[in-house]
């Protein structure tokens, strides 16, 4: 069985203070979800210390939602790997399709990144996802087969164990339509068995595949029942405690 795993993306949203705010409120509920789940909340840098600070004897986790590829130097407004590690995160989002679409990342930058992360035991939350466009078009298998292959590229079979990889179809992210969840299962079995091409079955059953995109308390526990859902990767309805965690509790049946 493999453990699920929410985590929250607040994207540009919540400073160092509303950090603050959340984790506090989060925290007095924690002891009322289920414990069968890995919790991630994923703050904008300048937040990623208090949150660490504020979470140290907590058991949920800390992601950060980008880093350099590169280890130091002449790289103004970038933020290591290193230094994520000496702030005590764990996690990182790589390859949104915002860090895609708005910014110009390429598979292959998003693979190095992933590489870069693993060095230094930062686990990537790998995010992969198709246009409403590519999959009208009948591009859908093809697009996610290229991003998982290219962006997986020189990642090895026990690193692969320690990638979350988070399905996130564009055209649902932040307009509340939402994939049906046959649409979200077959794409995620689809996904699954990319990973099984490439790293074989042993390891393609232990990876979790996150959905992401319109994710709410009312539609979670449709969508992580489905048989190769693990878990969410949520924005707006994580921004939230009280969202945040009734999506939590529904989705995730003990
Ligand atoms: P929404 O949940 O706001 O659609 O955002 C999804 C997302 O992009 C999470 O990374």
């Amino acid at each position: 069985m493999r453990k699920p795993i929410i985590a929250a993306n607040w994207k540009l949203n919540k400073g160092p203070s509303d950090t603050e705010d959340f984790i506090r409120g989060f925290e007095s509920k924690l002891a009322s979800l289920p414990k069968g789940v890995d919790i991630v909340i994923a703050p904008p840098f300048v937040s990623l210390v208090k949150a660490t600070e504020l979470l140290s004897q907590s058991r949920v986790r800390v992601s950060a939602q980008n880093m350099s590829e590169q280890d130091n130097g002449a790289y103004t407004g970038e933020v290591s790997a290193f230094m994520l590690k000496e702030v005590f995160v764990q996690y990182v989002i790589l390859g949104h399709s915002e860090r895609r679409s708005i910014y110009g990342e390429t598979d292959a930058v998003i693979n190095a990144k992933i590489l870069k992360a693993h060095e230094v035991e930062l686990k990537p939350i790998f995010c992969i996802g198709e246009t409403l466009q590519e999959r009208e078009g009948g591009k859908l298998e093809e697009v996610l087969r290229t991003q998982i292959t290219d962006g997986l590229k020189d990642v090895s079979e026990k690193q692969m164990l320690d990638t979350v990889i988070a399905y996130e179809p564009v055209w649902a992210i932040g307009t509340g339509v939402v994939a049906t969840p046959k649409q979200a299962q077959d794409t995620h079995e689809f996904v699954r068995s990319v990973i099984t091409d490439l790293y074989g079955v042993s390891v393609s059953e232990k990876v979790r595949i996150q959905y992401g995109g319109s994710v709410k308390p009312d539609n979670a526990a449709e969508l992580l029942g489905q048989k190769d859902i693990d878990g969410a990767l949520v924005g707006g309805a994580a921004l939230e405690v009280a969202s945040f965690a009734d999506l939590i509790k529904n989705g995730v049946v003990e």
